[in-house]
């Protein structure tokens, strides 16, 4: 009895050590602000023509558009997929569907390149999930078997960009962005039956792993191949701050896709790389949690932020956490990822004077015009509200979590 007041205050200090260090995320708020400037969104967006939110310049209340062949064309329908999810309510499926058949003509696109993931999977595949809609499935074929194509057996790898084939001397291009693209290909696999989607997914996270991450867990953003003989030649930047640096979205794309390699396939060397490469994108971040455009950029601190590559590794660190088995590790990513959306929220968030959820992303820093720096962009807010339903679903699962 007489050790009973030492056990109360040991108990005491470890319950608020606890409680301490853990950051409660109001999801429905930020769920309700998110889905808010939605509204506002299409309140001034012209529905009956194909243009497709992308980014906000300086001084816009509105987005600037891109046709429906833009890298980002599937985020904005993707999006209205999400605010269907977060609310349950029909008219947001009819935005949804709406916006997502406009996509329709790039199951026939002849420039293709392997952006038809986030172009395709983000809408009809969000789509198809949601409402179960079989309509969408033939059209999400057609895309898959078009990524397919770009495949090459020879180098092991999807090539990323074909239009680029000239600036790389006529060598396969791979980029760590493509690592999200596989997810599409082990969807078709699951669809189809044909499990030749899914090899091509896991040879090429294979070969990315290999020869995109550095010894010190960083990536490079595109990896060379010679394109008869399939042999690696170099890694190279396009939109980070040199060949040798970490590009902030490079690295959390990287985190995100070899997370998905990992719930896909089960195999430990995809959950092995998705660890490295998440562990040093959190090691390495400032102090507000929200990483420069590039981790070596050359003026720290005086260099912008990229709100897009915090909300997309946010969202792949809350997948980890509910892939690794060691209770330690579930709360660490988790923690880290609700930190991460806590700080997004609070300081990043629009401040109402235009219609984007999330302001302070950085497109292409390279590109001396049209780079969109420091500007809402549209993936930023997809993956920011992928991310809180990811952490409204797991508050439901483990209520405990947040005391
Ligand atoms: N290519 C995709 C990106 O800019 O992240």
């Amino acid at each position: 009895m007489k050790y009973f007041p030492v056990l109360l205050i040991s108990a005491f200090f470890l319950l608020a050590s606890c409680t301490e260090k853990r950051t409660c995320l109001d999801t429905e708020t930020w769920l309700d602000f998110s889905v808010a400037q939605m509204s506002q969104a299409l309140e001034i967006l012209d529905a009956d023509q194909a243009q497709i939110p992308r980014s906000i310049p300086p001084g816009e209340r509105g987005w600037s558009t891109t046709g429906i062949h833009g890298w980002t064309s599937g985020f904005w329908p993707g999006l209205l997929w999400h605010a269907y999810e977060a609310t349950d309510d029909d008219q947001w499926r009819e935005h949804a569907h709406h916006w997502t058949m406009k996509l329709e003509p790039l199951r026939r696109w002849e420039r293709i390149n392997h952006d038809l993931g986030f172009m395709l999977h983000n809408s009809f595949g969000n789509g198809l999930r949601l409402t179960g809609n079989e309509d969408y499935v033939p059209i999400l074929i057609d895309g898959a078997d078009l990524l397919m194509s770009l495949y090459n057996p020879t180098v092991g790898t999807i090539m990323s960009w074909p239009f680029a084939l000239e600036r790389y001397d006529g060598r396969h291009n791979t980029i760590i962005d493509n690592m999200i693209n596989l997810e599409y290909l082990f969807w078709a696999s699951n669809a189809t039956g044909d499990p030749s989607y899914r090899e091509a997914a896991i040879n090429h996270a294979r070969k990315t792993a290999r020869y995109t991450i550095r010894p010190d867990s960083s990536t490079y953003h595109v990896a060379l191949f010679n394109m008869e003989t399939g042999e690696f030649e170099e890694a190279v930047t396009h939109q980070g701050a040199h060949d040798q640096s970490m590009w902030a979205r490079g690295q959390a794309w990287g985190t995100y896709g070899f997370t998905m390699a990992y719930r896909e396939t089960g195999l430990d060397e995809f959950k092995d790389t998705a660890r490295m490469l998440a562990d040093k994108f959190i090691r390495e971040l400032p102090d507000d949690l929200v990483p420069f455009w590039d981790f070596d950029a050359p003026n720290i601190p005086d260099e912008e932020r990229d709100a897009s590559a915090a909300a997309i590794a946010a969202s792949a660190l809350l997948e980890l956490s509910e892939l690794v088995t060691d209770t330690a590790d579930r709360e660490f990513y988790r923690e880290k990822a609700v930190s991460i959306l806590d700080a997004l929220a609070k300081n990043y968030r629009s401040d109402g004077s235009n219609v984007a959820i999330l302001w302070h992303s950085v497109g292409n820093r390279n590109r001396a015009e049209g780079g969109e720096v420091d500007e809402p962009i549209i993936y930023a807010d997809y993956y920011f509200v992928e991310a809180l339903l990811r952490e409204r679903a797991l508050q439901k699962r483990f209520p405990d979590f947040c005391r």
